[in-house]
Order: structure tokens, then sequence, then C-alpha cells
């Protein structure tokens, strides 16, 4: 599908970038005065308490800073600043897994998160800097909770609700909380589940850090409380005084860490600023999805990854948007359940990850034929290259060949979009991420920084600090540094490497093609297979493991382990069933394999070293182009293929 389609020009006519040409003024603008383009955005958008001093500070590359010197809240540029023009209009608009309602308006939002951060304070001695660890549903508390700590400057760390208590675990320790909050659970597919009961089993040892944990009720299950240590948020929340000043916080200041996997070790806790962040999640707001005030914008991810960091809470509330919560799944009551809300709150932009589109395009072609889908202006996809088909049935079904879809292309560290059609102007191409944002250096390069050629594969790299990318990685500057600036370079500068491949075509329209390290992207959710291997190894009867990734029809990619047992005459299929149980013990349900074969060995060089590419050409079941004569046991491929194909 090569086909281009033009924007719907005369949908978006308070567009901020219109058009083409207006698109390449703005990159024109940020390419001849690049820190004084951003100083224009950081001083229209950003309700500053001090001016800051310096826009860029490279003078402790690759510790950028950006706008150092000034201050600001983050919740005071989401909430408190939108109060005098704003107040009664809905800033949440939250519908449960069993269709409860609920809406706060900014003036309501603004109360709860006072009242909330003062309980912080006063009640848990939470102080700027500490660190409160969240594992919360898909509930308004969460945002309120969120916001509650960027009033006061508390550095949150959200973990999302389907890690288990081992993954919790390590994320508490590794940021040293001091504070947890949760809720007693939520609601799925019409069933209740838990959430309290994992932080119990997380805090059973290693935890000294945490002083208290603060329970939120939503499905009213019995829990356990543990004296002294746990209290209700519901009864502490009666007494807080409604009013509450923001913390001015220094720009650089931390909002938050958001823990992700690499593709060695254990998960990386991704640290990002306060200004620099809350700039480009509401500049992108804008002009990604052209965020106006009558809008009612919907993003179907959950807080507990990046997406719903930066496009659920912070940069809907910083544009002063309607933003719906959803706290259930696209699938129940059946797969009308999307196109229904879709309908009855009359959602302008829709933003979700090509797995679902693909999961409920093949649980219905025609389900959305039965809904009035025809508010829609903007669909948006993230975490996953999208494949035509579903790009196709997206925009025809979902879109009635009336709306723009936004293929956006961005990770954890970049805070919020870096690659991505604007409606109103660019052209698209299906599935295909296309230009880089304006202020953003996003390059297909080699190693040594020359650009690739049209239609060859590269590096897909950020040559110049942006205002939203990452700051460190918590507790390892050094891990930071290589993670991202240790693979290229230009003009002999270390510039970002994001991990991922791209190609350019033509046109200049990038496409993504990939993950170039040991990172599978399961349903648009990064899983290290360093952390899925180490889980694997932990079950007594495996001597050793690799994990690669296995396309997948609705998932983008799967997981496949080739394992070796202690004893090859364990192995049955019962045993897959224990070590997927090992897997979501230590790290939750999204990590379970697939498909798992029982080898006799891996390939390995001589010098130990496994060879994954051979392993991931099996699983796709390609020819083995690669070659095998530096292979300790040159045979052992053939054995494998033989069992894989079984
Ligand atoms: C990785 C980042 C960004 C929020 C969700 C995932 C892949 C992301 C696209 C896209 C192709 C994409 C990349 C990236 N990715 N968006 N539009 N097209 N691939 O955040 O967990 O940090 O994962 O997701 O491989 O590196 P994340």
């Amino acid at each position: 599908m090569s086909d281009i389609f033009n924007p719907k020009t005369e949908r978006f006519d308070r567009a901020l970038i219109k058009s083409m040409s207006e698109y390449k003024d703005l990159v024109a603008e940020f390419d001849n005065d690049y820190e004084g383009t951003w100083a224009k955005f950081a001083d229209e958008k950003i309700d500053w308490f001090k001016p800051y001093d310096k826009v860029l500070d490279e003078s402790n590359a690759p510790f950028y800073k950006w706008f150092s010197g000034g201050e600001m809240n983050v919740a005071h540029q989401c909430v408190d600043r939108h109060l005098e023009s704003k107040k009664d209009k809905t800033a949440i608009l939250f519908e449960g897994d069993n269709g409860d309602k609920k809406t706060l308006t900014y003036g309501e939002l603004a109360v709860e998160v006072n009242k909330t951060a003062n309980m912080f304070k006063n009640q848990f001695d939470i102080k700027k800097g500490d660190r409160v660890v969240v594992y919360m549903p898909m509930i308004t508390e969460a945002a309120v909770v969120m916001l509650a700590c960027a009033k006061i400057g508390a550095i949150h760390s959200i973990v999302f609700g389907g890690f288990s208590a081992e993954a919790l675990r390590d994320r508490i320790i590794d940021a040293q909380a001091k504070l947890v909050v949760t809720a007693d659970g939520a609601f799925r597919k019409g069933k209740p589940y838990m959430l309290k009961p994992v932080v119990d089993q997380a805090l059973k040892h290693g935890c000294d850090c945490v002083q208290n944990v603060c329970v939120v009720e939503r499905n009213g299950e019995e829990i356990t409380w543990v004296e002294g240590r746990d209290k209700s948020y519901n009864e502490l929340i009666k007494n807080e005084s409604t009013s509450c000043e923001p913390e001015p916080m220094e720009s650089e200041e931390p909002l938050f860490l958001l823990y992700t996997s690499g593709s060695t070790g254990k998960p990386k806790g991704v640290q990002h600023s306060s200004a620099g962040y809350i700039l480009w999640a509401q500049m992108t707001m804008e002009w990604v999805f052209d965020i106006q005030d009558d809008d009612t914008y919907w993003c179907t991810a959950d807080i507990g990854w990046i997406t719903g960091h930066t496009y659920i809470v912070y940069g809907p509330l910083a544009a002063g948007a309607t933003t719906v919560m959803f706290e259930g799944v696209p699938t129940f009551p059946d797969a009308g359940r999307c196109w229904k809300m879709v309908e009855e709150y009359k959602i302008n932009q829709f933003y979700t990850a090509p797995t679902a589109i693909r999961l409920l395009h093949k649980m219905g072609e025609n389900e959305p034929d039965k809904y009035d889908l025809s508010s829609l202006r903007i669909l948006g996809t993230v975490g996953e290259p999208i494949d035509p088909p579903a790009w196709k049935w997206y925009y025809e079904k979902i879109g009635g060949s009336n709306c723009s879809i936004v293929d956006t292309y961005w990770q954890t560290e970049t805070g919020g979009h870096v690659i991505s059609p604007l409606p109103a102007a660019t052209p698209i191409k299906p599935a295909c991420a296309t230009f880089p944002l304006p202020g953003i250096s996003a390059e297909v390069i080699e190693e040594d920084g020359t650009p690739t050629e049209v239609g060859e594969k590269g590096f897909m790299c950020i040559t110049k600090p942006w205002p939203s990318m990452i700051r460190n990685i918590w507790n390892d500057s050094e891990r930071f540094k290589t993670s991202y600036f240790g693979d290229c370079k230009k003009d002999g500068k270390p510039v970002y490497f994001s991990g991922d491949g791209a190609m350019i075509d033509e046109d200049g329209y990038i496409t993504i093609t990939g993950r170039t390290d040991d990172v599978i992207n399961v349903s648009g959710h990064r899983m290290g297979t360093a952390e899925v291997e180490a889980a694997i190894k932990k079950h007594d009867k495996v001597a050793a493991v690799a994990v690669v990734g296995k396309p997948h029809e609705i998932k983008g990619e799967g997981i496949f382990a080739y394992i070796v047992l202690k004893d090859a005459n364990d192995a049955s299929e019962d045993l897959k069933v224990e070590i997927n149980k090992v897997i979501k013990a230590e790290i939750g349900a999204i990590a379970l394999c697939d498909a798992m074969a029982f080898v006799p060995d891996l390939p390995k060089t001589r010098s130990g070293k496994i060879m994954r590419r051979i392993l991931r050409s099996i699983v796709k079941g390609e020819a083995i182009t690669q070659d095998t004569s530096t292979l300790e046991d040159p045979s052992i491929v053939g054995v494998i293929e033989g069992i894989v194909k079984l």
C-alpha cells in the first residue's frame, strides 16, 4: 500500500500547524535558532514562578539541563492555572469496567489533589524529593496521586498493576520508596481482582525504606491491614484541607521515575524532569492531537506505562483538555465496548495500540458499523509498528475514511512523541511514522553519523538534546551514558540512540523497523529478553535458556524460549506450564512465553556467546544465512531447527 492519504484540512481549521509549509517553516525556525525557538515555546506555554537563567546547558553532556534556574510546578501547570477559566470544565471522565461513570471538573480535581498532597505531607511525612511508588488501577485517584506528588515535589514511580510482587519489590528497592500507594484492587472483565495482597507480598522482605502503605478503596473486597503501616486513603482524606500551595520546583528537579526494560540486566529507572517534560507533553498534545477546548480525548493506555503518564494525565491536563480514564478492557463485555464509548462521549481523539486494533478487527470486521463514530477527528497509534491491514481497517471502519491517523513513534525515554504525522499537515503513508516533529532532530544514521542511503536500514537517533528527554537512570549514571550515548556519534559527539532501527524512503518518510537490541515488543510493551531469561533460570530444572521474539498475529511479537534442561528426560508439557508459573511470579503475566522448545544445547560461539540471530531465524522459519562455522558445535543448528519444526 504505497498510497498517500492527504489530511482532511477542512476538519482541522483550528490546528496550530496547518500545512506542510507551516511545518517546514517551524523546522527551519528551530534549525536557525534552536535554543531561541525552544525558549519561545517555554515562555508561551509554561506558567513560570521564576524565569529560567539558561535555555540549554550542555556543559555536562549527556546530562543535559533545560531551563535551569527556572521555577514552576507541574500540578499548577496541569490544574491550578486552569481554574480561572475552566473551573467547571470536565478534566477527567472516568468509566469503570462495570460501566460506572464519574467525572471530575478542574475545580474538583484541584480539591482532590490538594487534599491528597496535604495527606502525603501530614500523614506520611512526604517531602520534596521523596519517592512514592504507585501500584494502582485505572481510577481517578491514580491521576490525583500523581498530581499530588507533583504538587509537593515528591517523585512518583508508577508500577503497572500487571507486574508481580517480585517485580514490584525490585522497583520499590531501587527507588528506595518511602510510601506505596495502592488500592484494594479493581474490576476487570466484570470480576474483581486484587492489588493490595501483591503489595503485602512485595513488602515481605528487603523494603525497609517503606514506612507506609496508603490504600484506596475500589472493589471493596476484603484485605488485610498491617497495623501502623497501612492507612486508608478514604478515611484520611476526609480531614485534609482543600488548599495546598504548590512546591516551587526547579526545572530539572525530577517529576517521576518510570522503570522500563533494557537489553541487559534489571529494569532501568528512567528519570524525567519537571519543566522540559511538561512543556513537550503539552506541545505534542496540541500539535499531534490538535486538542481543542470542546474536545473529548481518550487514550486507552494504562497509567503504568509512559503513554498513560504523558497522554492520559500530564499532556491532556496541561493542555486543559477533557481526558477519559477507562478501567476496563476493550473486549468486555464485547468487541464494541470502545466504539460504544466513542459514541456516548462523542470522543474526538482516540489513541490506542496496534495490538488492540488487530484484536478488535479480528473479533468483528463490521462491529464498528453499529455505532456512530462521526465525532472522531484523529486516530492515534503507538507502541509498535502498525501493519497495513490493521491501518486500513482503523482508517476506514473506525475513522470513516475521514480522520487523520497519527502513527506516533516515541519511547519511555523520549517523554513524548518524537516522530509523527501532524493531522492537518502531513500527507500520510499508511503504517509509517512519517517525519520528526519540529524541534526534534531525529535522524537515521550510521554509527559515525553518516545519513543512511534511501531504503537502507540505519540507527534511529536524536542528534540534539530536547527538553523532554530522559535525564538519567536512577542510581546508575554510568548505565545512562552507555545505554543511550554509547553507540552512535555525529560530528564526533555522542548522540542519543533509541535502540530502534529505521529507514528513510525517497520522499524522506521515516519507517521504524524495530528494536536492534535484545528487547522484545509484546503488545506494544517492552520486555527485555535478559529479564525473562533470568526468571526462567530460577526454575531448578533449567540449565540454560535463550529468549527471542516470535512474530504474533495479534501481539506483534510473542515470547519464545529455547530451554536446555539439566536432565533432558524432564521435558514435558507440564514443565512448560511450571516454567510459565515462575515467570508470572517473577515478572507478571505480561512476560509469559507463548511457546517453548526444549533443546539439547544453544548455538554458542567458541567464546561462549549465544548466537541469538540464528535462534531468531529458526523461530521465524527463515533459512539460516548466518555463518555457523564459528559455532562450537555447528550441527546444533539443524538439531534445533528439527525440534522447533515439530
Ligand atoms: C519502543 C518504546 C512510546 C510509548 C509506548 C511504548 C516501539 C513505539 C512506535 C511506532 C513503531 C514503535 C519502539 C520503541 N514503538 N512507538 N509508532 N512504530 N515502533 O514505550 O515501552 O518505551 O517502548 O516501542 O521499538 O523503542 P516503550
